[in-house]
């Protein structure tokens, strides 16, 4: 029988999500790769084990993980009758819809019909009363942004989610989500955008509309799937995310992405981190973050991801040097 580590809220941070009553582990585990029915479930069960040992309270799923669809949400919901019953309270478990999941005109995008249908089957797969976050995981330009954000306010007020979500939605985007959910008496706890050093989109607006509203934002692919760490520096490996060629393409793995990587490679060790570890590090430097949603495929990895809470500082001249080697300007 597992039992959890009683040191496990010894040396995680926690960070409110905006202005709420939720408080996230600076690092979160996403279930999106390494939990499908395709996987071995054994290590997926290690992974959770340790992340939540670690103080990793958060986990961070969708309706189409996987693949198959839905066996990422089938694993969870079975390590967690194996597992973590005994602990559900003290779990922020999400779940998303709002991309494509089952055929037809309404398993995809955001109708009211998809979303709730959507959650109801995550709700079973998972085996929970509730999820602790309910996400329209993507805007959708063709149908009313009131249906969409109806369809989460009536999420929470049914009882199947606690909080609502949005992600990927832009800034102008997520002011107008905010607004409709506000006028409907639901907060939106929290945004999900993709944030890392190579990707800093969230930079242009979309913070500062958070900061405003008083939203929480858990980013993901803090480690560019990968990209960000030590992985790729000798090729390759035929047991990574580029090996599948599919969400992370072998085409990305060029020289001029890996030129960067080393360089940044040099600047987290000169700070006695893994390159891994800076990635987290640096996007958790930003105030409006509240926590880093990573992906691990080993144990090891959630092990490394939650050092870099070991040093979270950065001079302003490692912030400069790394700007330069982002901007292609120079080298560590
Ligand atoms: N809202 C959205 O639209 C959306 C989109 C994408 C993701 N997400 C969420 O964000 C979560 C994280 O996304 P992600 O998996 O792309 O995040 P990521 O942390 O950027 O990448 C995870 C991958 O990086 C490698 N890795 C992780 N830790 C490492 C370490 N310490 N050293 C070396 N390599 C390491 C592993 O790749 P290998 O498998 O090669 O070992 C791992 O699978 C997802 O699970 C999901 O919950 C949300």
């Amino acid at each position: 029988m597992y039992v959890a580590d009683d040191k496990r809220y010894d040396s995680m941070q926690y960070r409110r999500s905006g202005r709420s009553g939720i408080q996230l582990p600076a690092v979160s585990l996403g279930l999106w790769h390494n939990f499908g029915g395709v996987d071995n479930f054994e290590n997926s069960r290690a992974m959770l084990r340790r992340a939540f040992d670690l103080g990793i309270t958060h986990f961070d799923l969708a309706n189409n993980y996987g693949p198959p669809y839905g066996s990422a949400e089938e694993t969870f919901g079975q390590i967690l009758k194996k597992d973590f019953l005994p602990y559900r309270d003290e779990l922020m478990i999400s779940t998303k819809a709002g991309w494509d999941m089952w055929p037809g005109p309404y398993g995809d995008l955001g109708s009211r019909k998809y979303l709730l249908a959507s959650l109801d089957q995550s709700l079973k797969r998972m085996g929970l009363e509730y999820v602790d976050i309910f996400y329209h995981h993507r805007p959708d330009p063709d149908t009313p942004m009131e249906e969409s954000m109806g369809a989460l306010d009536t999420a929470v007020r049914s009882g199947r989610a606690l909080y609502a979500g949005i992600s990927a939605y832009n800034a102008k985007q997520t002011s107008e989500a905010v607004k409709i959910l506000r006028d409907l008496g639901t907060h939106c706890l929290i945004h999900q955008p993709k944030y890392s050093m190579f990707v800093r989109d969230p930079e242009q607006g979309l913070f500062d509309v958070l900061e405003k509203e008083g939203v929480g934002s858990i980013v993901f692919s803090p480690l560019a799937q990968g990209l960000l760490s030590d992985r790729y520096l000798k090729g390759i490996p035929s047991d990574s995310r580029a090996a599948r060629d599919f969400f992370l393409k072998k085409k990305d793995i060029g020289e001029a992405a890996l030129a960067k990587v080393r360089a940044l490679n040099e600047i987290a060790a000169q700070r006695g981190q893994t390159l891994a570890e800076m990635a987290v590090a640096w996007v958790l430097r930003h105030p409006r973050v509240t926590s880093a949603l990573v992906g691990t495929s080993k144990v090891s990895q959630v092990d490394d991801n939650v050092a870099a809470l070991k040093n979270l500082k950065f001079s302003a001249e490692e912030l400069r040097k790394i700007d330069g080697i982002l901007a292609g300007k120079q080298s560590a």
